[in-house]
Parts: structure tokens; C-alpha cells; sequence
């Protein structure tokens, strides 16, 4: 069996539940009501003082905890742990007042002033000193409070700000370059500042990538995400340092915002305890459940296949899209319940009390503006309160992946840059067209980082990797030589770190692997598609294809597929190369859904990555798996009832009954199966 893993909050030893809790917008009788309520929810964590500091330090190292003292004790009464935030997310207006150069700049030279949140510029000494001497005051008031179980650091880091080009910013950065390249030399050969004389000659002439009369130099722009993500982390550092010197066994997060681009969360990861995430799908749009099972997905891989924690999700609606939908009867317990069987261990929503006041007062909470008597949400609030504690068993339980689908933020932020072949090439488009159709047949997929161990994989996806750092390419041979099977798309191996072009045809560094060499590309124009002809699969099948072309002379490869006309009619458009026990599929075009359907089966297949169920559509189905057990995730997706048969009989944790192999889920139903015979 797979090993489990320890909870998340050793405190809480349970399926996590609960939400943000604002009580300082709230008058203090409202607090016992809130604590009350919170019990009959099943509430048993909630996430306090996220945007606090105003409150607990009203003037510059004056600060008032008693009100917060108060709030800790209350919830403690009560037993409801506390994920106790360090409150540094949005600077007091003082701030301002007495360090307005702590304000960020825009790459247009805009100051971004009070009076919304976030308003810091991250390398910012003043801010930096603040922060850290609230997070030393809360942390030495706290540390020995009861209901502490959890640190929340900051909170969602780069969410409105990721990077400043402010003054202050640009000696940050000329520092992070100095140590990066050594030497001015270094970085004018990394930088290619050859081209349009842009040599630097002293280390004051660095500035960040602000807004320049026309393209400005792609490494500048490169270097500049790299060292903005690294600020970031930095403040994290800064926190999590303290907390870990005051409390050293409360363990930590911050939560993170799905494919995020600006911060490399492969790295941050690796700093913080417990990966949370905030993830708000929309349901208007019918794609929700891909694209939230592929952001769960990156957070159980983000931990190394730990369980992981929803930190906000929404019970109803949100407030900041153009037009907000309200999530449907049961919506919210199968998207909570979707969240589990990609590996959380733990629901908490933003947030607990709907506001009545501020820019959120239109945002859904667990208490909605109704109240609860009268309320379908709280309804279902309770209801998912009580099926969570059901679900203790599965707390640990890992997540049998054999697909891999490779992720590199850094050849994210290259590929993204200006002056491209095609500005239509996206990293989250590419991850999702693959995601999709694994997702459509329930084959579990974890996603990896370059220099990964491939060893348990049988399948390694890689959608787009512009950047080759590293050992990737032998990596990937070795990966493939040994029996694995690639499917990488066009675009990818295409510049080393510093974005210079690997020379000698296209995609140099994975030529070998593939089996071929691309002399040029062009994108077709967003009007422009082309036909998919699959030349040996015997059906003559034709598909469709647009975004790009690569012309490929074949060098060892076949082609499974070719253009149906233009310039290109002929010419292989997709690839297949044996390597070694493996082989490596090529794309030399973006296919259409239904040609990724074919071509992910096939390379499945080959691989030997099997489903965990049959495919139904509008049905997701997951495992996990446990010390002597494992668990089936049904879920329907569809606004329907929907009958589905499973290869056995199984005992349901939420009704607490043995199932039969058929079972009829209503519109948006679940199915949470211990199955007889765990799976090895
Ligand atoms: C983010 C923030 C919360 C809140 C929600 C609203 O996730 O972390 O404070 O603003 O969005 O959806």
C-alpha cells in the first residue's frame, strides 16, 4: 500500500474545516453568536487577523492584542483552533504617512497608493522592519495561546502587486544580479548586450525592465521575474524565520493562487510546511472542473504528493468578476469534495461572516447576509461540515499517479515575453489542452519540475518547454531509453536559461530524443487552421490544427500525422520516434481536442498508464489511497442525475452504506467509496 502521510495541523487531527474570520469587522456580541455557529457547522479551524494590522497596531510600534486575545480565547472556549495570521498582507495608512517611498511603482512610474491592500513595495526596508517586528510581537504573544495550530504567512504574496520597479527595487535588484553573475562582463554576455548597444558599464546603469520606448531586452525582463519571485520569498523567509524560532512546532503556510505566474512555486514550496491554496472556479463555465482538478493537482505535486489544504474557496459567489455566478445546490460540496479526492485534507472558504461593509461586502460567506434560519447556503454549509467529519480515514492518503506533465515557471516567464514568433503561445493553454483529455478518460496526472526523478512515471507530458535548463535532455532520454514515453509540443528546447537560441535546428537540445530536426516555424494567424491528416493508424482519420507549424525534416522519426494543405500539405505535422525501450511523440502543430483525445489514449496505452475508471461523461473519478485502504471519488459533474457502475460493490463513508456497483447520483452528487479490495 502507499504510504500516508501525518495531518496537515497536528493539532487538529481531522479533516480541516472552517474559513476566514474578520471578527474586527464586526461588533464583540457578534463574536460569540460567530463562535456558536461555528460549532454547529462543524467548523474546526479558522484563519484570523489576514488583514489585522491596522487594528494591532494602530500607531507605529504601539500594538493592542487585547481584542484579539479575546477573539483567540473565545474560539478556543469553543474548540476551534486558530490559523493564526502574522497580519503583515496590507499595511496600516501610516505606513504611507510616514514611508511613502514604501509605495510600489508600476513599469509605467504609477505610485499605487492606500486605500485597497497590498500597497508595499517588496524590498522595501520600511516595510520590511514593520513586518518583521509584528510578526516577532504576535508570535512571542501567541505562542503558548491554546488555540494556535497554524501560521498563516502574509497572504496570497504577489496577488495585486508581484513586482515594484521602484528605486529601492532597482538596488534590490542590481544586488540579486551581482550575486547571480559575478561580474558586469557576465551578465553583459548573459544579457546579449551586444545588440543594440545596451553594453552596461557600471552596475548604477542596471535598472529594472520599466517601461522603455520599445522591446526591451528579453534577459533584463527574464532576470527580473526571476528576482521578483525571490524578493517575495525573501519576506517569506523573513517571516517564517521568526515564527520558527518562536514556535518552532507550529507549522506554516501562505496560501498560493493556482498557476500563478509571477512566483515560482516550485521553490517556494520547498519553504513552507503546508502547501494551502485559494482557488475560486467560476460556474458559469463549464470547463471549471478541468481547470480546478489541474490547479489541485499542481498542489499535491507542489508538496511532493503531501496533502494539501483548500484555504479559500468561495460557499456561493465571488464579487470580483465582470459578472458573478452563484455556485448551485450542491456545487459547493462537490467542488469541496473534488478538492479531497485530489488530495486535500481540508476545506476552509472565504470567508466565514459575508461582509456588510468594504469592497467585498457583494462576496458570499459561510454566514450569508440572510442568516442562517432562512438560508440555502448555510443549509449546505452545515451539511458539508458534517460529511467532512466522515472523512478522517482519508487524511494522508496519497494520490497513484503515472502521468507526469512537466511545469518550469522560469521557461513560463521566457516563453511569455514579447517579440515571439506567436503572441498566442500560452503555457496555460498548452498544460490544459493535455490536461483536458486525461482528465476526460480519469487518468491521474501529478506535475513535475525539470530535474525531477521520472522513475515512477510511465508517461512524461510536456506541453511546452521553451527553456531547456539543466539536464533536461538527458534527462528525458534516459527517461525514454528506459521504456518511458514522452509527447512534448512545439516550441519547446528552444533557448538555454539566459533565452539565447540552442543552435543547429530546432529543438537542439531534444533532437536525439525526437528523432528529427525543425527547420523553421510560423504561427498560423488566429483565423488560420490547417487539416490533420493521421497517416498510419489505418482509420485515414482527419482532424484539425491551428497556432502553429513547424517544418520538419525527419531525421529517425515517422510521422503520424501530416498537414493537409498550404505550403505544408504532406509535411509531418506530429512525430513518433522509438528511443531505446520508449519512444517520444512530437507536435509540431497545437491538434484539436478530438486529436488529443486519440493521440493521449494511444501514447497511454503504450505506455501502460491505466484509467482509474471508465470514462462517463461529466463523471470524474479519482483514488487515493491509504495504510490497508483506498478510496474511489465519484463525482458528478453534471446538472443531472447520472447513473454509474463501478467494477464492485463499495462501502460509502458519507451515507455510512455498502453501495452497489450501480449507483444513481443526483445533479452535482458525490460518492466517497472505500473500496473491498484496495488497490496495490
Ligand atoms: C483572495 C483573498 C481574500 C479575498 C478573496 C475574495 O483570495 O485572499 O482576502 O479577497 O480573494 O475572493
Amino acid at each position: 500500500m502507499m504510504q500516508t502521510d501525518q495531518p496537515l495541523c497536528p493539532r487538529v487531527p481531522h479533516m480541516l474545516y472552517g474559513g476566514d474570520y474578520n471578527p474586527e469587522q464586526w461588533p464583540e456580541e457578534v463574536w460569540l453568536e460567530d463562535a456558536r455557529a461555528m460549532r454547529e457547522a462543524g467548523v474546526n479551524l479558522v484563519s484570523v487577523a489576514i488583514f489585522s494590522w491596522a487594528w494591532l497596531e494602530p500607531r507605529p510600534g504601539e500594538y493592542d492584542f487585547g481584542w484579539l486575545d479575546r477573539v483567540l480565547d473565545i474560539l478556543h472556549q469553543h474548540g476551534i483552533a486558530v490559523d493564526l495570521a502574522t497580519a503583515t498582507a496590507s499595511p496600516p495608512p501610516w505606513m504611507a504617512r510616514l514611508h511613502p517611498e514604501s509605495l510600489p511603482l508600476t513599469a509605467d512610474g504609477v505610485r499605487l497608493w492606500p486605500g485597497g491592500r497590498q500597497q508595499y513595495c517588496p524590498s522595501s526596508p520600511a516595510y520590511r522592519e514593520a513586518a518583521a517586528a509584528l510578526v516577532r510581537a504576535m508570535a512571542s504573544r501567541y505562542k503558548d495561546h491554546p488555540a494556535l495550530a497554524m501560521w498563516h504567512v502574509n497572504n496570497e504574496y504577489g496577488c495585486h502587486v508581484a513586482s515594484c520597479y521602484c528605486d529601492v527595487s532597482a538596488v534590490a535588484f542590481r544586488r540579486w544580479l551581482e550575486r547571480r553573475y559575478g561580474s558586469l562582463d557576465a551578465l553583459n554576455d548573459a544579457w546579449g548586450t551586444a545588440f543594440w548597444s545596451q553594453r552596461y558599464d557600471q552596475w548604477d546603469e542596471i535598472l529594472p525592465p520599466r517601461r522603455a520606448p520599445t522591446l526591451s531586452n528579453p534577459t533584463q525582463q527574464l532576470d527580473f521575474y526571476r528576482f521578483t519571485s525571490d524578493a517575495l520569498l525573501e519576506l517569506f523567509d523573513m517571516e517564517r524565520d521568526i515564527l520558527r524560532e518562536i514556535t518552532p512546532n507550529v507549522p506554516m503556510t501562505t496560501n498560493f493562487m493556482n498557476f500563478f505566474k509571477p512566483v515560482d512555486y516550485w521553490t517556494w514550496a520547498k519553504h513552507e510546511d503546508i502547501v494551502s491554496n485559494d482557488i475560486y472556479p467560476d460556474p458559469s463555465d463549464p470547463e471549471s472542473p478541468v481547470y480546478a482538478a489541474m490547479s489541485h493537482d499542481l498542489m499535491r505535486s507542489l508538496g511532493g504528493g503531501r496533502s494539501w489544504l483548500i484555504m479559500e474557496q468561495t460557499p456561493s459567489n465571488v464579487n470580483w468578476r465582470p459578472h458573478n455566478a452563484l455556485k448551485r445546490p450542491g456545487q459547493m460540496r462537490l467542488w469541496s469534495m473534488q478538492s479531497i479526492a485530489h488530495g486535500a485534507d481540508g476545506i476552509m472558504m472565504f470567508q466565514w461572516r459575508a461582509a456588510k461593509a468594504g469592497a467585498e461586502k457583494f462576496h458570499g460567506g459561510m454566514m450569508p447576509h440572510v442568516g442562517p434560519e432562512r438560508s440555502r447556503v448555510w443549509r449546505e454549509v452545515v451539511e458539508l461540515g458534517q460529511n467532512l467529519k466522515r472523512l478522517d480515514e482519508v487524511l494522508g492518503a496519497r494520490t497513484p499517479a503515472r502521468v507526469a506533465m512537466m511545469l518550469d515557471w522560469q521557461s513560463w516567464w521566457g516563453l511569455e515575453l514579447d517579440s515571439k514568433p506567436s503572441e498566442s503561445v500560452r503555457m496555460y493553454d498548452q498544460l490544459h489542452r493535455y490536461y483536458r483529455a486525461l482528465y476526460a478518460r480519469n487518468i491521474a496526472v501529478d506535475f513535475v519540475e525539470p530535474g525531477a526523478d521520472l522513475s515512477g512515471y510511465k508517461l512524461v507530458l510536456v506541453p511546452n518547454l521553451y527553456m531547456a535548463r539543466g539536464d533536461i535532455a538527458a534527462d528525458l532520454e534516459r527517461f525514454v531509453s528506459g521504456g518511458g514515453v514522452v509527447v512534448m509540443s512545439y516550441f519547446s528546447g528552444i533557448v538555454d536559461e539566459h533565452d539565447h537560441i540552442l543552435l543547429g535546428g530546432y529543438p537542439a537540445p531534444f533532437r536525439r530524443l525526437l528523432g528529427l530536426r525543425v527547420q523553421e516555424f510560423e504561427p498560423m494567424m488566429p483565423d488560420q487552421s490547417n487539416g490533420l491528416i493521421v497517416s498510419k493508424s489505418g482509420s485515414g482519420a482527419a482532424f484539425s490544427c491551428d497556432q502553429w507549424r513547424d517544418e520538419i525534416d525527419l531525421e529517425g522519426a515517422e510521422a503520424i500525422a501530416t498537414f493537409a494543405s498550404d505550403y505544408y500539405a504532406g509535411h509531418p505535422a506530429v512525430t513518433y520516434h522509438q528511443f531505446g525501450q520508449g519512444g517520444a511523440y512530437y507536435l509540431g502543430t497545437r491538434p484539436d481536442a478530438a486529436f488529443m483525445d486519440w493521440l493521449l489514449e494511444r501514447a497511454c496505452a503504450e505506455a501502460g498508464a491505466t484509467p482509474t475508471a471508465e470514462a462517463l461523461e461529466g463523471v470524474e473519478i479519482t483514488r487515493r489511497m491509504g495504510e490497508g485502504a483506498s478510496y474511489l471519488f465519484v463525482l458528478n459533474h453534471n446538472p443531472h442525475e447520472t447513473q454509474v457502475t463501478l467494477p464492485a460493490p463499495a462501502y460509502d463513508l458519507l451515507t455510512g452504506e455498502e453501495r452497489p456497483p450501480t449507483i444513481a447520483l443526483p445533479p452535482f452528487g458525490v460518492a466517497l467509496l472505500r473500496e473491498q479490495e484496495p488497490s496495490s
